[in-house]
């Protein structure tokens, strides 16, 4: 599968496409630091739970780089701030905690201030590699459980964009284009910041890949009139029971499922399990600006001065997830069973 570039380190900078500006705009932006990275970040021009922790691991690569000291000691502590800096950005998808988790391990482990710095630059690529192979792997498994014709309904954006690989469930639905399935996939436009019909509808359509546009509100009804045989969604955070944290609406989809009888999977990377979470209530939703629910791409299309809510991710309970699609392997009921083999 050919591979499209959300995130590529160029050395002293990134270089990633600004998902703020899509589809309207295909511009790449240089990030030149890790408060570079950081406000990429916040602001979105990156998203998604892989593509943001293979972000941060290059951001506080970057950031170590930056620090002038050979004093490993000052270098520890400056590497701190480096860390707070690019984990202070979002709460939700784990993989930035994970990832910084890992990073600091990696710079504990010496003294040698240019050996730590080479460390970590290493460990950032190394991280991008492994959920490169990780979500080719699970776009592989999942196409598995895909039959001829399926219809699916798939939600936000998970494709190469989202993952800085091949794509989580979105990956496993062109996976399955490709075997020749000819799946009829339904994409959500995901209120409120649209990434189902600006980025998925965008990635399927560079793709050349056939899929009819909803928004989220009517996927009770095509699945009621039969034309939906599986549901297929990303997630942001999977604490040990299974729940799963993914984009607003998610939860809707999957109860929506469940009343209709029709599998509702979840395609992610072990990356994305948080083993200290015990249930998904536990993991910290992210609450986003009231404009991007008043505005729609800086147009007001709400009265002025209206109170608004805008949780920007849901949790969606074990029992009306099907399996979950990991790159070692699909985890059926009891979930929290076949997390806990994962460990
Ligand atoms: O707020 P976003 O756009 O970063 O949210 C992204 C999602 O919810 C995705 O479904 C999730 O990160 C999985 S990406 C493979």
């Amino acid at each position: 599968m050919k591979l499209m570039i959300a995130i590529e380190c160029l050395g002293d900078r990134l270089r990633i496409i600004d998902q703020s500006r899509l589809p309207h705009e295909e511009i790449y932006i240089e990030l030149h630091g890790y408060q570079d990275t950081a406000r990429a970040i916040r602001d979105m021009n990156i998203r998604g739970a892989p593509a943001i922790g293979v972000a941060a691991g290059y951001g506080i690569a970057l950031g170590a780089n930056s620090i002038k000291t050979d004093d490993s000691r000052r270098f520890q502590k400056e590497l701190s701030e480096v860390i707070e800096t690019i984990t202070s950005t979002r709460p939700t998808a784990v993989n930035l905690f994970r990832i910084a988790e890992r990073m600091k391990k990696v710079a504990a482990g010496g003294k040698d201030v240019v050996k730590i710095k080479k460390s970590l630059t290493d460990e950032a690529v190394k991280i991008h590699l492994e959920e490169e192979r990780a979500t080719e792997k699970i776009s592989r498994l999942g196409a598995e459980l895909i039959e001829n014709g399926f219809g699916i309904i798939t939600h936000c954006n998970t494709g190469p964009l989202a993952t800085a690989g091949y794509g989580t469930a979105l990956g496993v639905i062109i996976y399955a284009h490709r075997q020749g399935k000819k799946p009829r996939i339904f994409v959500d436009e995901t209120r409120p910041r649209l990434q189902g019909s600006k980025l998925t509808a965008w990635e399927l359509k560079q793709a050349g890949i056939p899929f009819t546009l909803i928004t989220d509100s009517m996927a009770g009804h095509f699945m009621k009139r039969e034309e939906i045989n599986c549901v297929i969604a990303g997630a942001d955070r999977i604490a040990a029971n299974g729940y799963t944290a993914n984009k607003i609406g998610t939860y809707s989809l999957a109860v929506l499922a469940n009343a209709h009888g029709i599998p509702f999977y979840i395609a992610a990377p072990t990356s994305t399990i948080d083993f200290s979470l015990k249930s998904g209530y536990q993991i910290p939703i992210e609450e986003r600006e009231p404009e991007e629910v008043t505005h729609i791409d800086g147009v007001r299309i709400a009265p002025e001065g209206v109170e608004v809510a805008n949780p920007a991710f849901d949790i969606t309970p074990g029992q009306y997830i099907t399996a979950i699609i990991t790159e070692r392997g699909i985890i059926r009921h009891p979930l929290e069973e076949g997390i806990g083999k994962l460990v």
